[in-house]
């Protein structure tokens, strides 16, 4: 029946799926009859599409952030959502990144679809808000994808944690969904609708205690059995850690140890949020590829005379319980030093209020923290204030020289006017050093090549540039 659809041309490769999915939305919707539908993650309209065939007149809100993540892309797509999905009347759009937000507004709706960001954080995070915020009484949540990618199982998981009383329904449906609410169970006792739709043939990620068996993916309950009881010798294992950075730096030295012990092993571990940049991590792994996946939940030791660590090796790993944390290794200073304001002939070396705030931006563009380098000393200027928009200075805190000069040594780059802190940076680091000249030449100071940008003449982006070159030089400590 979906064969008309009008499918992406990137998509066009996989019509017979997206025609397969489609027609599951349409039956799950058509199954529910919902009167107002919220999606979260639109993407080209699909599922949208299946809902509202089902319940044209329904009413339909649909939020995408189009920032390129999880399947979507800015642009194409919701232009093409837009399109198809113009045969229906009450369709409303929103482009918004769900992740930042604790409301979507003053709306209720008896049908949930949450499909946007698909990583652990991203499905605990919109399941917890459409269901204490938006989702009527006796409505149901419907998430994609449980099948395909394990970070939305174990975000379901969590949610149902969280939430012991909710029922669900798995849904063996092209990628797998699980519908969420109290009627779940009633709507789909009988799932034969879906024989009706071609499937495909593939893994099942179980939400209850997992069982050893091929078909399952991730093993995360380490009651019966650790995890080094699963290893024979020459396994491929993939360990799934998917907490703070603080649990992390914790299990960090097991993991290093696991791996020791089972030489053989080939182990990989999965990390996000920005600790697959500090450890080594696999990036989007394919599950397939591994004889086991295991998800560690790394339980709280409080209460017990144990820490984090030692209780992870004794109930999760099997292993002599460790207790140690990550060495971490050097990194660059994250600090950008400015000083705008010069004690001694402010006029004619100052730098104006709004090039000081667009260089202060670009700093923070740049991905740095700007700190005012400016001590009130003896010899302080009451010329010169602090301008507002400065949120991070010296002006509070102790003045003295050991003070600035370890302030400079342990900075990533000092950009200022001609004044004490500007010779300073020069004597310890010249090529990270940027002068912002104004009325007053650099030779006044040294005959060193320094680099310098005119103040009255200011580019947007001289700073961003300038910043961007030193890291391309590789300079940073
Ligand atoms: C798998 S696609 C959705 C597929 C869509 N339901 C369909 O059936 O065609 C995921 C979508 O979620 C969107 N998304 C990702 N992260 C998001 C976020 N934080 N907030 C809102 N939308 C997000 C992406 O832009 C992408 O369009």
């Amino acid at each position: 029946m979906f064969e008309q659809i009008k499918i992406h041309p990137n998509d066009e490769a996989f019509r017979n799926d997206y025609i397969v999915y489609i027609c599951q939305k349409f039956f799950i919707s058509r199954k529910y009859k919902p009167k107002r539908i919220i999606e979260i993650g639109v993407r080209a309209g699909y599922s949208a599409y299946g809902f509202l065939t089902a319940v044209p007149n329904a009413e339909y809100f649909g939020f995408d952030a189009e920032n390129g993540t999880h399947g979507g892309e800015r642009g194409p797509y919701m232009d093409w959502a837009k399109d198809i999905l113009s045969i229906f009347p009450n369709v409303k759009y929103k482009k918004i990144d769900t992740q930042t937000i604790d409301s979507l507004g003053e709306i209720k709706a008896d049908f949930i679809h949450v499909d946007g960001d698909h990583s652990y954080q991203g499905v605990l995070h919109d399941l917890e808000l459409v269901f204490n915020h938006h989702l009527d009484e006796h409505g149901v949540i419907l998430v994609d994808d449980i099948d395909r990618i394990p970070d939305v199982a174990l975000g379901v998981k969590k949610f149902l944690n969280n939430h012991p009383n909710v029922k669900y329904k798995y849904l063996e449906t092209f990628n797998g969904d699980v519908l969420i609410g109290d009627i779940a169970d009633i709507l789909f006792n009988d799932i034969s609708i879906f024989r009706e739709v071609e499937k495909k043939n593939k893994s099942i990620i179980s939400l209850s205690e997992n069982k050893v068996d091929k078909k399952i993916y991730i093993i995360d309950s380490f009651k019966k059995k650790k995890l080094v009881e699963y290893l024979q010798g020459n396994e491929k294992v993939l360990i799934r850690f998917g907490h703070g950075w603080g649990d992390t730096q914790m299990f960090m030295p097991i993991f290093y140890q696991l791996k020791k012990i089972y030489s053989k092993v080939i182990f990989d571990l999965y990390l996000e949020n920005g600790q697959e940049e500090i450890f080594n991590s696999v990036k989007s792994p394919d599950m397939s590829q591994y004889d086991f996946v295991f998800s560690l939940n790394f339980p709280m030791s409080e209460g017990s005379n144990l820490t984090k660590s030692e209780k992870c090796c004794i109930e999760e790993i099997g292993i002599e319980p460790i207790s140690k944390l990550a060495t971490l290794s050097l990194q660059e200073s994250p600090i950008v030093l400015v000083h705008f304001q010069g004690t001694c002939l402010p006029e004619g070396v100052n730098c104006s209020l709004d090039i000081s705030e667009k260089i202060w931006e670009e700093i923070k563009q740049f991905g740095k923290i700007p700190f005012e380098c400016h001590f009130c000393h003896n010899f302080h200027n009451p010329v010169n204030n602090k301008y507002q928009f400065i949120d991070n200075s010296a002006r509070n805190y102790k003045a003295n020289l050991k003070n600035l000069i370890g302030l400079v040594q342990n900075s990533f780059a000092f950009i200022g006017v001609a004044s004490g802190p500007l010779v300073t940076a020069l004597s310890i680091m010249p090529d990270r050093t940027l002068y912002l000249e104004k009325h007053h030449h650099i030779k006044n100071y040294t005959y060193d090549n320094v680099d310098k940008i005119n103040i009255l003449n200011y580019k947007d982006g001289n700073v961003l540039s300038w910043l961007e070159n030193l890291t391309n030089k590789n300079m940073g400590k």
